[in-house]
């Protein structure tokens, strides 16, 4: 099967791509025969999107989110990898729950590799899983605090048992830094509090301290450390200090990089988030890390949760939003604004967690690359309404926003898997 891309803006060059069957066959001026066509008019294609950062759900909260649904928002958000999350129920602790994740996954319209629990109770069963040489285990996952309903590890002893078998099976560990103590210290000190409290008592601190704990022992360990949703400026400054000192990663979301916790005399509870939404100082020294080269990668964090919880009070809701389906416009737009170039945000989004993570010949539009594709209209505009998302999570704090560059279509291992109605 052959399908000929013709017209396709790629770095600034006009050119035509031939896929055929899962690869990229042919990148250039000439015009190879094929079963099928599309005239790309010129408009841009980039690497499909690798977002390391989903919490799929499934299982006992399909009601939130399922395959089905979580692979219909990726591919409208130009998305063609996703690593789930292994906060689930039940959770990603052991061989047996991770084999009935499997099962489930298997009616994934999109790539997909699974982050794995890492947690004081289960690391006989972390080794057992990791004994089997998984290739769908992308990472393990290491909360330092309660966030929703996941079990964390709040002592240095199993912080570094995990570290070191992260770096005998040489897989990365994925931090969420926020330390739980200094959380139940901060929080402790507000009676009644409402979401525009959230970000004093799941205080900057609390991640800030994580994050110098955490690259502390990674560097007396030597394993690679991958810091999720980064979003103070003091870490970004902690990590770009330390980027030459040890094998640390810094990822950031749109969220903390768009949003910060103005949005929630707005959004309300719909905001509510882990780690919050932080300042607009934060949000500026995030956006000079992606400029220069401190952040590694952008993760969606996509946590879909039902409205009617989102709906409850500040203390019951749970934290999370939806994101799968509006990064890559929100972020097109930052192109559009001139915030940084294309190129970056490539690799921001596809070329670097490809080396990261070890995805093998993903990640770039490379002739012998597996064929995932994005087609985007920089000049497409568009408003952020829940209400015609794909994920079941129809709520957003980004509702009514508008802006400028859409996808328009996604091909995941060659084959189409969304078109806009534009072309
Ligand atoms: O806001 C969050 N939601 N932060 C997390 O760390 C977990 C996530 C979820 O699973 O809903
Ligand atoms: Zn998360």
């Amino acid at each position: 099967m052959k399908t000929l891309l013709k017209n396709c803006k790629l770095n600034n060059e006009t050119v035509n791509i031939l896929i055929k069957d899962s690869i990229f066959y042919y990148i250039g001026k000439n015009t190879p025969d094929a079963d099928t066509e599309y005239d790309l008019k010129n408009l841009i294609v980039i690497p499909g999107i690798i977002d390391p950062h989903v919490h799929v759900r499934d299982l006992k909260q399909s009601e939130k989110e399922d395959w089905t649904s979580a692979s219909n928002a990726a591919l409208r958000g130009g998305i063609t990898t996703i690593f789930d999350m292994p906060n689930t129920r039940p959770p990603t602790v052991n061989l047996q729950y991770l084999n009935l994740k499997r099962e489930k996954a298997k009616t994934a319209k999109i790539n997909y590799k699974f982050n794995i629990a890492a947690t004081s109770q289960n690391i006989t069963k972390l080794i057992e899983i990791l004994d089997t040489k998984p290739e769908d285990v992308a990472a393990l996952k290491l909360f330092l605090a309660g966030s929703n309903s996941n079990e964390y590890v709040d002592n240095k002893s199993d912080i570094k048992r995990i570290f070191e078998i992260s770096s005998k099976y040489d897989l990365p560990v994925i931090i969420h830094t926020e330390l739980q103590k200094c959380v139940e210290k901060f929080s402790s000190k507000v009676k009644n509090p409402t979401v525009k409290e959230h970000n004093f008592m799941r205080n900057r601190e609390c991640s800030v301290r994580g994050t110098e704990l955490v690259i502390s022992l990674a560097k007396e360990i030597g394993n690679k450390i991958y810091l999720a949703h980064i979003s103070t400026a003091e870490e970004i400054d902690i990590i770009q200090n330390n980027k030459n000192k040890c094998r640390v990663y810094c990822e950031i979301t749109p969220h903390h990089l768009l949003l910060n916790e103005n949005v929630l005399e707005k959004a309300g509870n719909f905001g509510k988030v882990n780690p919050p939404l932080r300042t607009e100082k934060d949000n500026k020294r995030i956006m000079q890390g992606i400029n220069d080269g401190t952040v590694d990668t952008i993760g969606t964090d996509h946590a879909p949760h039902l409205i009617s919880e989102k709906l409850k009070n500040y203390l019951e809701t749970p934290s999370g939003f939806p994101g799968l389906e509006t990064a890559l416009p929100l972020l097109l737009n930052e192109v559009n604004k001139e915030n940084f170039s294309l190129k970056r945000l490539t690799e921001l989004t596809s070329e670097k967690s490809a080396e990261i993570f070890k995805l093998k010949k993903r990640g770039q539009i490379k002739e012998g690359f597996f064929a995932d594709l994005t087609v985007i209209d920089l000049n497409k505009t568009w408003k952020i309404e829940a209400k015609n998302f794909k994920t079941k999570a129809k709520y957003s704090p980004y509702e009514g926003i508008t802006g400028k560059g859409d996808i328009v279509m996604t091909f995941v291992n060659g084959k189409l898997k969304l078109k806009s109605k534009i072309l």
